[in-house]
């Protein structure tokens, strides 16, 4: 391996030092892989690599969706930079990408490009360490339990108004039903929860709120999440299926732009 690692924190992130042409050549892709699915996140510090090399380093973790520009999307909160704007207000909620996709994204490479003079830090929260910790009776008691998943989910609660044409566009989303522990193939459990994880099928409503609060908060505990303080040039890979993300608010028009390439799912949630 020709990189270098520390581990912040117990249970998630790694950050690696590595000179760009052995992040670009793929020759530590399957270590950086197993690595990610180890850890959650890995941070690549002052990286710099240009939206090419961004591209590239992205095509040797997995394939990159055609999303934005030849495979990079800008993630602001202006209308102007990105047609998306409006609903990435929802990114200050904890998620998962692709919540209603048929098999959500594998990963994301997000690389700081613009920073906003307050906020906009982003937080991970490691979803297979919360399951492994959880007490067995909670084990128990969540196994089998399916979610409804729904864009209205991700939006409620961030708006200062919700005007009618709002909910509508929302009610526009389908309304997939996961399971509330993702068994994937390796055998491994996550918590699949965040803000699109709307209610539990089979429980009164006030039963379903009280657990998805409570397994929520469990697994936004201060031991599961890691925080990255961004430096402009900044590079981060998440692992989509383990981990929960969000961003601290910023203002619309800070300015703030990074640069994402998302990587295609490859495993469809079971
Ligand atoms: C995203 C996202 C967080 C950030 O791009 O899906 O949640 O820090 N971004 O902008
Ligand atoms: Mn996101």
């Amino acid at each position: 391996m020709t990189f270098k690692t520390t581990d912040l924190t117990p249970l998630i992130e790694t950050s690696i030092t590595a000179d760009k042409a052995a992040l670009l050549d793929g020759s530590n892709a399957q270590a950086l892989r197993a690595l990610l699915e180890e850890r959650g996140v890995l941070i690549f510090p002052r990286a710099d690599l240009s939206d090419e090399e961004q591209r590239t380093f992205a095509r040797t973790i997995g394939t990159p969706t055609d999303q934005g520009e030849r495979g990079l999307h800008k993630i602001s909160l202006d209308e102007k930079v990105t047609a998306s704007a409006r609903y990435l207000k929802g990114t200050v909620l904890w998620h998962f990408d692709g919540w209603n996709d048929p098999v959500p994204a594998l990963g994301t490479v997000l690389s700081a490009r613009v920073l906003s003079s307050t906020g906009g830090q982003t937080e991970f929260s490691n979803t297979y360490a919360a399951y492994e910790e959880l007490p067995a009776e909670t084990k128990a008691r969540i196994s089998g339990l399916k979610v409804a998943h729904t864009m209205m989910g991700t939006q409620r609660g961030i708006h200062a108004e919700v005007k009618p044409e709002m909910e509508a566009d929302w009610e526009n989303f389908a309304i997939p039903r996961h399971p509330l522990v993702w068994t994937h193939r390796s055998g491994r459990r996550s918590l699949l929860l965040g803000s699109s994880a709307d209610w539990i099928e089979g429980l009164d409503s006030s039963e379903s709120d009280t657990l998805l609060a409570e397994l929520k908060a469990w697994a936004s505990q201060p031991r599961y999440v890691y925080r990255h303080e961004w430096q402009v040039g900044d590079v981060v890979l998440w692992d989509n299926c383990g981990v929960l993300h969000r961003v601290e608010p910023y203002p619309m028009d800070s300015g703030r732009v990074m640069h994402r390439v998302t990587l295609e799912g490859e495993e469809a949630i079971t």
